[in-house]
């Protein structure tokens, strides 16, 4: 049987990922909205390109949770976008609630899915999908430091001119002005980019990627990124799915990993068929360690206000 993957939110970042999962022959799609209209249309239209991209998914679009029922993994990317001038935090009153009303309705239907956050600000609303749904920390994971990792490796491949392939990038903390690039352990088949790339321009690739998404936002003046968010939360999917056990930086709860305690934050996380199979613990130099603790009190201070 094939696996089962639910998506709340059938706009930019929702649809785009039912795209990437159907023509990478993943899983069923159930495409959920509260627009009425939109996720079957969407759902039908995506359904249809599959005779010609010869994928064998099928892909239904609803307002209605049961079609969401026993799904493996449940993505939910519902809220709202930024704008231009709007930072991510400035979605937190909106979007908790939304968030506190979609993992009720979707946890009813699924209760042992494994659930990947997408909805911003990123890190509270993990938490949110945590305490609201019970679900333990292995089954709730926030997507962010992939796309921002794939933001810094994106900047890094084209300063070298070289092949993507060759750069593998960490970005961790939370998804913010506060997040943390470790250019230390970013390399270039194998080669730390320290040894290639000088301070300075180092310092420049570091703040465009914190400044990655809304660089996007002022280009599209309505709405924000899309096609690299939703690439990166199906890579996650596709990790999950495949039990591939693949390290990748994801928003997860911590308990003492790092030195901190009761916040999601973003750090490096081996993905399997369980969800969250391991926080991997890489030694931080002081600095970046103060970085990290400084990106989870920005996180804590989000989650105090919408009681988390
Ligand atoms: P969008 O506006 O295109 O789509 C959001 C969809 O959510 C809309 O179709 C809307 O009707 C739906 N929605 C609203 N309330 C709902 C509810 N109660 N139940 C079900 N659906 C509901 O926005 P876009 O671009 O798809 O972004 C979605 C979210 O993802 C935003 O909060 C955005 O900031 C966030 N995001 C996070 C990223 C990350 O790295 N974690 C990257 C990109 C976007
Ligand atoms: C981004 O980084 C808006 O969080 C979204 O593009």
């Amino acid at each position: 049987m094939r696996k089962k993957v639910s998506i709340v939110g059938a706009g930019n970042v929702g649809a785009t990922t039912a795209h990437w999962i159907a023509s990478k022959e993943l899983a069923d799609v159930v495409l959920v909205d509260i627009v009425e209209g939109i996720p079957q249309g969407k759902a039908l239209d995506l359904l249809e390109a599959m005779p010609i991209e010869k994928r064998d998914v099928r892909v239904t679009g609803s307002n209605d949770y049961a079609e969401t029922a026993h799904s493996d993994i449940v993505v939910i990317t519902a809220g709202l976008p930024r704008k231009p001038g709007m930072s991510r935090d400035d979605l937190l009153h909106t979007n908790f609630k939304i968030m506190s009303d979609v993992v009720a309705k979707v946890t009813a239907q699924s209760p042992e899915a494994i659930l990947i956050i997408v909805s911003n600000p990123l890190d509270a609303m993990a938490q949110t999908a945590f305490r609201q749904s019970g679900f333990n920390r292995e089954r709730v994971i926030g997507m962010a430091g992939v796309l921002d990792s794939a933001r810094f490796r994106t900047f890094i491949a084209e300063e070298l001119n070289v092949s993507v392939e060759n750069v593998t990038a960490f970005v961790l903390g939370g998804h913010g002005d506060t997040m943390v690039p470790l250019a230390r352990y970013s390399t270039v088949a194998g080669i730390p980019i320290t040894e290639l790339i000088a301070p300075d321009r180092l310092e420049a690739l570091i703040q465009r990627t914190r400044d990655g998404g809304a660089e996007i936002v002022k280009y599209l003046k309505s709405g924000s990124a899309y096609y690299a968010p939703s690439a990166a939360a199906v890579e996650m999917v596709e990790a999950i799915l495949k039990d591939k056990k693949k390290i990748l930086p994801c928003a997860v709860y911590l308990q003492g990993e790092y030195g901190i305690e009761g916040y999601y934050i973003g750090v490096p996380c081996k993905l399997g068929a369980a969800g969250l199979e391991q926080i991997v613990e890489i030694k931080l130099t002081a600095e970046e360690d103060a970085a990290l603790k400084k990106s989870a009190v920005a996180v804590k201070e989000l989650c105090a206000v919408i009681g988390v």
